[in-house]
């Protein structure tokens, strides 16, 4: 079986092409149009997309070698996302869909970064957790299934890849502010300052106060001596923000792993790039005797491949989508 996976939620227009449930092509064009706005414009990622739709997936089909023809089924991300964006990958599906007269498969983006596990030959086993953490998300699931998932915590507020991204404008690093803190933190002292970490009962979580810490912290600096402060320790501040932020999605993921006895841990998403992040749950996890999944760089950032991988296991459980559906920003995860 031949699927085509289209992914469009954000600001990457992708697609990937699955042969009998192995990854055959993945293309990713990344925007660049934001890098200007410290930010994703919505307006601007919509159009982007428009113009880059067709020429990414026929990209993806001749990296595949297989022509549209060849096509068995077509799966899209309906959800969550910006509904601009989201809308053109999800026309561009129904169209092919409805002219090639093939299956369509509605994917929730999550679940896609749920699938990226199963694209590597090491692959966790059922019940799993999985700790999804991106630049809009972060939430600590317990996949029993393929495409079956139970929501055991999420953020309250920020999610993680927001608070970096945010504290990196804070400390006037280049968007997107994670990458860049990752690699400044590694030259600087975490327990230069400690930051606060927001500890809530259960397993949901919380990153508006730490971006409020950094910026009080920053604030209380004279304002002619902050710039030589902020020379002098952007590294050091680096690394202990980094390190609360980590402490913080440790802690609860450690007390759902010992709560519910699951050994295999999944970590999934954008922020899943963070050395100290996989450092200190590799950790936890072989306190625990446990495992931890981390995809290869390319499918932790949002792509096409997981989307097809997702769809290729709802398509063989017979969920397919009919032409009425349709994009759906707030899309949760059931
Ligand atoms: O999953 P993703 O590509 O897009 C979505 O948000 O869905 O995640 C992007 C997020 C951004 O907030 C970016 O700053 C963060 O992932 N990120 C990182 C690192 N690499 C990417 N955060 C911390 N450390 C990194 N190495
Ligand atoms: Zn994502």
């Amino acid at each position: 079986m031949t699927l085509l996976g289209i992914e469009t939620s954000c600001d990457d227009t992708a697609a990937a092409v699955i042969i009998d449930g192995r990854l055959a092509s993945s293309v990713v064009s990344t925007q660049l149009e934001h890098a200007d706005w410290g930010g994703v414009v919505p307006e601007l990622a919509s159009r982007a997309h428009e113009r880059a739709i067709v020429p990414v997936v026929q990209k993806a089909l001749r990296k595949a070698a297989i022509e549209r023809s060849d096509l068995d089924a077509i799966a899209v991300t309906v959800g969550p996302g910006l509904i601009g964006s989201l809308l053109v990958g999800v026309s561009f599906a129904k169209a092919t869909s409805l002219a090639l007269g093939i299956p369509l498969v509605a994917v929730n983006h999550l679940d896609g970064h749920l699938a990226s596990l199963f694209l590597s030959d090491l692959q966790p086993a059922f019940p799993h957790l999985n700790l999804i953490v991106s630049g809009g998300h972060t939430q600590i699931m317990r996949v029993i299934a393929p495409g079956q998932s139970e929501l055991l915590g999420k953020t309250r507020d920020d999610a993680a890849g927001e608070a970096f991204d945010k504290v990196g404008k804070l400390l006037g690093l280049p968007y997107p502010g994670g990458p860049e803190i990752d690699r400044r933190a590694r030259l600087g002292n975490s327990a230069f300052h400690a930051f606060p970490r927001t500890r809530l009962k259960g397993y949901d979580m919380s990153f508006s106060g730490i971006k409020t810490s950094v910026l009080y912290h920053l604030n209380a600096i004279e304002t002619s001596e902050r710039e030589a402060y902020l020379h002098r320790h952007i590294n050091d501040l680096c690394a202990s923000f980094q390190e609360a932020v980590v402490d913080m999605l440790v802690a609860p993921v450690k007390k759902a792993m010992k709560d519910h006895g699951i050994k295999d841990l999944g970590l999934v998403g954008g922020v899943s790039a963070n050395s100290r992040l996989r450092g200190k749950l590799e950790s936890m996890v072989l306190s625990l005797q446990g495992r931890l999944f981390v995809p290869p760089m390319a499918y932790c950032m949002d792509n096409a491949a997981m989307i097809a991988m997702a769809g290729y296991h709802q398509l063989r459980a017979g969920r397919k989508a009919d032409l009425t559906v349709t994009a759906n920003p707030s899309l949760v995860l059931a």
